[in-house]
């Protein structure tokens, strides 16, 4: 079987979904590798290092995709219609019944779905992967969350006109910096220790309290509003949930006489399925002292401020607020690396060595959680019940299209609409429609 990676063509993106590591491991397995000339090159791994661990260096994208069995990308194909501009389509590219696996931003292009699943494209998106033991080194999530929590802290200190260590010299003492993480997840907790190493004093804050002792665990300390509700803000697959109003306003006060204290705040709070919570209020941005600087790796679903403009560096009120789109890619040496990891082994267990083929169980729990097209149908049911749920909230508008039937195994999913809806929301769908989501 063929492996085909072509270069990444999305805006801010540098990443790429195999390294010379990853292609060796494959050839070992038997599979033979394509990989564009150049698609390794912004992360820094040169045709020769591809050539050298087995791979057949191509042309061009139709080269590597137009005889592959099994696509890799990091970023969702590109799909028919001027989607990116002077680009190729990609899924044109491809051939039918090919094996696609990337990340795939499932619940907001479903025309890209679609196209795929009438190309008999099977697609695996890899943030829908369930967060499993057995499924945490294909955890795409976590991967690049944590490289973005670091790089975050390394883009504060840039635009940052001060030290964050405390610094004692014959001038005078340097104070060291104050900084807040917002959201205590796995992009948050590396913020965290990202700047103690850089010497900051550093706090954050989560709604869910079992973010505490995580916090605490990385000598940060846990600023929130700890009453009943946030008690029970946690959902059984670990997300946060949606605060009610009473608690926001309380959450937020506290916030904002914390903020006032802070020199770096670095916002990293997302709710999977619904925009990112705004936590950082323009009045709030006011009272801040100048020269502070705000990271927003939220900004791509909205953003923890409505101060933050994506893909930009902005100052406002003097404060310095950071949107960089795609903050894993701008570390795409490691992110690529990381990633390229959790696609062997994904794919790894999928591939039947001896029959040369992939061996698809839909029955598996990782399977049936990432399968999303399969055979001319799209076959996720939280992937259709968002699509479902859409044209419901339209209803005055032309007849929605017949939602097509669920193959077998998400039949079974689908017959419990709330339970769908419910795996969805646990998912980061992204809320916004801006390019360069991780
Ligand atoms: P995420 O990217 O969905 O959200 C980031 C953080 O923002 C979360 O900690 C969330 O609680 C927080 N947040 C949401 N609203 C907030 C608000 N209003 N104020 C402050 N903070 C707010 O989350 P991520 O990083 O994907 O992790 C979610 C959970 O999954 C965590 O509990 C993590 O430990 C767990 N996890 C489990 C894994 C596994 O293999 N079992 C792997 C990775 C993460």
């Amino acid at each position: 079987m063929k492996i085909g990676i072509a270069k990444e063509r999305r805006p801010y993106e540098a990443r790429v979904a195999a390294s010379p590591d990853t292609v060796k491991k494959f050839v070992s397995m038997g599979l033979e590798v394509a990989i564009e000339s150049g698609a390794g090159l912004t992360a820094a791994y040169t045709d020769a290092a591809y050539e050298a661990a087995g791979a057949k260096i191509v042309k061009t994208a139709k080269d590597a995709l137009g005889s592959a069995d099994i696509v890799l990308k990091v970023r969702k194909p590109i799909g028919p219609g001027a989607e990116v501009e002077k680009e190729a389509d990609e899924i044109a590219l491809m051939k039918s019944g090919a094996t696609l696996i990337s990340l795939m931003e499932p619940y907001k292009d479903r025309a890209l779905i679609d196209a795929l699943a009438a190309k008999k494209i099977t697609t695996f998106a890899l943030e829908l992967v369930p967060r499993i033991t057995r499924a945490q080194s294909m955890d795409v999530l976590s991967s690049q969350a944590n490289l973005a929590g670091y790089k975050a802290v390394l883009d504060a200190c840039n635009e940052f006109g001060r030290a964050f260590p405390m610094m004692m010299t014959a001038a005078g003492t340097v104070p060291p910096a104050r900084v807040l993480v917002m959201g205590a997840g796995v992009a948050g907790l590396q913020a965290i220790a990202t700047a103690k190493r850089l010497g900051a004093v550093v706090s954050a804050t989560d709604v869910r309290p079992a973010a505490k002792e995580q916090v605490e665990s990385l000598g940060g300390t846990f600023v929130a509003v700890e009453d009943e509700e946030f008690k029970e803000a946690e959902t059984a697959g670990g997300y946060a949930k949606e605060m009610s109003d009473a608690y926001k306003k309380k959450q937020a006060e506290l916030i904002a006489e914390t903020l006032k204290k802070q020199d770096v705040v670095i916002c990293t709070a997302l709710i999977p399925g619904r925009p990112a919570p705004v936590l950082v209020s323009e009045d709030m941005v006011k009272t801040m002292k100048p020269g502070s600087v705000i990271v927003d790796l939220a900004v791509e679903q909205g953003g923890n401020s409505p101060l933050s403009e994506f893909g930009k560096v902005v100052k406002k009120h003097g404060v310095s607020i950071v949107g960089h789109a795609n903050v894993p890619s701008r570390i795409a040496v490691d992110a690529s690396a990381l990633y390229a990891k959790n696609v062997l082994n994904f794919l790894t267990p999928l591939y039947d060595a001896e029959a040369k083929s992939l061996k698809i169980n839909l029955e598996d729990e990782i399977v049936k959680g990432s399968l999303i097209t399969r055979d001319g149908e799209v076959v996720h049911p939280s992937v259709l019940a968002v699509e479902a749920s859409k044209s419901a909230a339209k209803p005055a508008a032309k007849p929605a299209a017949k939602p097509k039937a669920p193959r077998k195994p998400a039949a079974k999913s689908a017959a419990k609409p709330k339970a769908a809806a419910a795996t969805a929301a646990e998912k980061p769908a992204q809320a916004s429609d801006k390019e360069g989501d991780t």
